[in-house]
C-alpha cells in the first residue's frame, strides 16, 4: 500500500496557501485542504492546487443525508481529489451511498471516515451524544471503524496509537490516515497524543498528516524532506 506524508495547508486564504506552496515546486507533495481554506476560496484552489501536480486530500468531513451525501461526493469528484472524508455517524446508508458514487465515477479516489472526533471525550459522547453508557470511547470508535469497513470505505482517519488494534480488527488492507505527529514529543502545542514519523512507520500508519511542524518551519521544504524519509524509513 501506498505510504506518504500528507501537508495540512491550515491557511486562511488562497495567497498565504499558494505562497507556501511555492517552495514546494517539483516536490509535488500530498496536500490536505480543510474547511477553512476550501470555504473561503471554493473549489477553484482544489484545482490550482491540483494543477500544480499536487495530490489532495480534500477534509470536509461530510454528513449528511444519503442522497445529499451522494451529490456533494459526485461534486468533489468533478475536482479529481485523491482522498475525500466523512463522518461515520452519518450511518451505513449514506456511508455505501458515497462509496457507491464513487464506485460510478470509476475514480481511484482514497475514501474516508472520521470515527470520534478527537474534541469528543468519553463524558461529550455519553452525556452531550447520547452513546451507549456501557461502551469506552475505544470500543465506540473501533465499532464505527467496521461500519466504515462493512460500507465499503477505503479506512479512516485516527491516531497513529489506534493503528495497531485497527489494523488487526479490519485488516492491514484497511487505510489508516494519522495526524497527531510530531518531531519531538515534548512540542508544546494543542495536540495531546503525539508521535513521530518513526513510531508512526513502526505502528504500521498508511498516511500521516503534518501541518504546523511543517508549515511553520524556517525551512519547510528541509523539514517536509526530514519528515518524510523518517516515516518511509529511508
Ligand atoms: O498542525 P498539526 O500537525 O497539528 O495539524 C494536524 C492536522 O490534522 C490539522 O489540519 C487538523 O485539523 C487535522 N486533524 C487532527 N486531529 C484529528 C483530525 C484531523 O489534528 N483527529
Amino acid at each position: 500500500m501506498a505510504k506518504d506524508v500528507i501537508i495540512a495547508l491550515d491557511f486562511p486564504s488562497k495567497e498565504k496557501a499558494l505562497t507556501f506552496l511555492d517552495k514546494f515546486e517539483g516536490e509535488e507533495a500530498y496536500v490536505k485542504i480543510g474547511m477553512e481554506l476550501f470555504y473561503k476560496e471554493g473549489p477553484e484552489i482544489v484545482r490550482e492546487i491540483k494543477k500544480r501536480g499536487h495530490k489532495i486530500f480534500l477534509d470536509l468531513k461530510i454528513h449528511d443525508i444519503p442522497n445529499t451525501c451522494i451529490g456533494a461526493t459526485k461534486s468533489l469528484l468533478n475536482l479529481d481529489v485523491d482522498m475525500i472524508n466523512y463522518h461515520a455517524a452519518g450511518g451505513y446508508n449514506m456511508l455505501s451511498g458515497a462509496k457507491g458514487a464513487i464506485d460510478e465515477s470509476g475514480k481511484d479516489v482514497i475514501s474516508l471516515a472520521v470515527t470520534m472526533l478527537t474534541s469528543t471525550d468519553e463524558d461529550i459522547m455519553h452525556d452531550e451524544l447520547k452513546i451507549d453508557s456501557s461502551l469506552n470511547l475505544e470500543e465506540v470508535v473501533l465499532s464505527y471503524a467496521e461500519l466504515t469497513k462493512k460500507s465499503g470505505l477505503s479506512g479512516i482517519v485516527c491516531s497513529a496509537l489506534e493503528v495497531p488494534k485497527i489494523k488487526e480488527k479490519l485488516g492491514e488492507d484497511f487505510v489508516t490516515v494519522t495526524p497527531g505527529i510530531r518531531k519531538v514529543k515534548n512540542a508544546s502545542d494543542d495536540q495531546k497524543r503525539v508521535v513521530t514519523p518513526k513510531e508512526a512507520r513502526e505502528l504500521g500508519s498508511d498516511y500521516i498528516v503534518v501541518g504546523r511542524p511543517i508549515t511553520k518551519a524556517d525551512d519547510p521544504v528541509k523539514e517536509y524532506k526530514e519528515i518524510k524519509k523518517e516515516f518511509l524509513g529511508e
